[in-house]
C-alpha cells in the first residue's frame, strides 16, 4: 500500500478562499471584516517567520490585522495593558500573542488574560474547560486543523482507536479531547509510557506532536491507519523533519501527512477560522 497523502497546504489554502469570500461579503453588505491583533514580543527568528506568516494570511482573507511588534523588555504589566486595551477595542475579534515569552513574563498569566471570546488561540482556561465539557468554543487550533484533515479523509471517526504522541498543553492534550469528542477511543503516551510502539500498532489513527525526528517507526503502523504528523523539526542543514519516518509509514498507511505542507498550514487556518467564528457569534451585534 502507498498512502494517499493529505494535503494540508491545499486544503488551507482552500478554505482561505472561502474565508475570503465570506468576508468579502460580509463587508459588501456594509458589515466590518474579522479584526486579528498579532502580538510579537521580541526577536525569536522563529516567532517572526510565523507572525509573518499569519500577516501574509490575514491580507490574504482580507482581515483587519493589528500588528504589533513590541519589545523584549516591556513588562507583565505593560503587556497585561495592551491586552486589556485589545479586549476592549470593538474592531478587533481575535488576539494572539506569539509564544514562546520572554522568560520575565508569565504566559499563563497573558493567556488568562486575553478575552476568552478573542482567545483565536483556544489557550484560555475557559475555551479548554469547553472542550472538556463536550461543547467547545474557540477550539485550540492544531487539533482543529488535524480534525479537519482527518473530516477530508472522509473516514468515519466513530469508534476507532485513536493514539496521541505528546501530551503538551496546545496539541497533545486538546487533541486527544477533540478525538474522543469525535467518538474515538483515545490513548495518549508521552515520555513516561514505556510501550508507545503497542499503542501505536493498534491505533487507526495516530497523531504524533512531540519534536523528535523519526520517533516512530514506519514498521510500527498498523496497515490502513491515518497517521497525522504535527512534529516539525529543523536539522543542521535547515531541512525540515516530522516526528513519523515518512516513506516507510508510507508503504502501510492508507492516508498521511507530510511534513512540511501537512498540519502547519491548517494550524494557521484554523486560527482565521476561530477569528470569523468569533465575530459572528460574539461581535456581529456592534458592541464589541
Ligand atoms: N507559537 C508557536 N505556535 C503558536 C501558536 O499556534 N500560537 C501562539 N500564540 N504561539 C505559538
Amino acid at each position: 500500500m502507498s498512502a494517499k497523502i493529505l494535503d494540508g497546504k491545499a486544503l488551507a489554502a482552500s478554505i482561505r478562499n472561502d474565508l475570503r469570500a465570506k468576508v468579502d461579503a460580509l463587508t459588501a453588505s456594509g458589515r466590518r471584516a474579522p479584526g486579528l491583533a498579532v502580538i510579537l514580543v521580541g526577536d525569536d527568528s522563529a516567532s517572526s517567520i510565523y507572525v509573518n506568516a499569519k500577516k501574509r494570511d490575514c491580507r490574504e482573507v482580507n482581515y483587519h490585522s493589528d500588528a504589533r511588534h513590541l519589545s523584549p523588555d516591556i513588562s507583565q504589566a505593560g503587556l497585561l495593558e495592551i491586552i486589556d486595551e485589545l479586549n476592549r477595542d470593538t474592531q478587533i475579534d481575535g488576539i494572539l500573542v506569539q509564544l514562546p515569552l520572554p522568560d520575565h513574563i508569565d504566559p499563563l498569566a497573558i493567556m488568562d488574560a486575553i478575552d476568552p471570546n478573542k482567545d483565536v488561540d483556544g489557550f484560555h482556561p475557559y475555551n479548554v474547560g469547553r472542550l472538556v465539557l463536550r461543547h467547545p468554543g474557540l477550539r485550540p487550533c492544531t487539533p482543529m486543523g488535524v480534525m479537519q484533515l482527518l473530516k477530508h479523509t472522509g473516514v468515519s471517526l466513530v469508534g476507532k482507536d485513536a493514539t496521541v504522541i505528546g501530551v503538551s498543553n496546545h496539541v497533545g492534550r486538546p487533541m486527544a479531547l477533540e478525538l474522543l469528542l469525535a467518538g474515538c477511543s483515545v490513548a495518549a503516551t508521552h515520555k513516561f509510557t514505556s510501550n508507545t510502539r503497542d499503542h501505536v500498532a493498534y491505533a487507526d489513527i495516530v497523531v504524533s506532536a512531540v519534536g523528535i525526528p523519526g520517533l516512530i517507526k514506519g514498521e510500527w503502523i498498523k496497515p490502513g491507519a491515518i497517521v497525522i504528523d504535527v512534529g516539525i523539526t529543523r536539522d543542521e542543514n535547515g531541512k525540515l523533519h516530522g516526528d513519523v519516518e515518512f516513506e516507510a509509514a508510507r508503504e502501510r498507511a492508507a492516508w498521511i501527512t507530510p511534513v512540511p505542507g501537512g498540519v502547519g498550514p491548517m494550524t494557521r487556518v484554523s486560527m482565521l477560522q476561530n477569528a470569523f467564528y468569533a465575530l459572528e457569534r460574539f461581535h456581529s451585534d456592534g458592541s464589541s
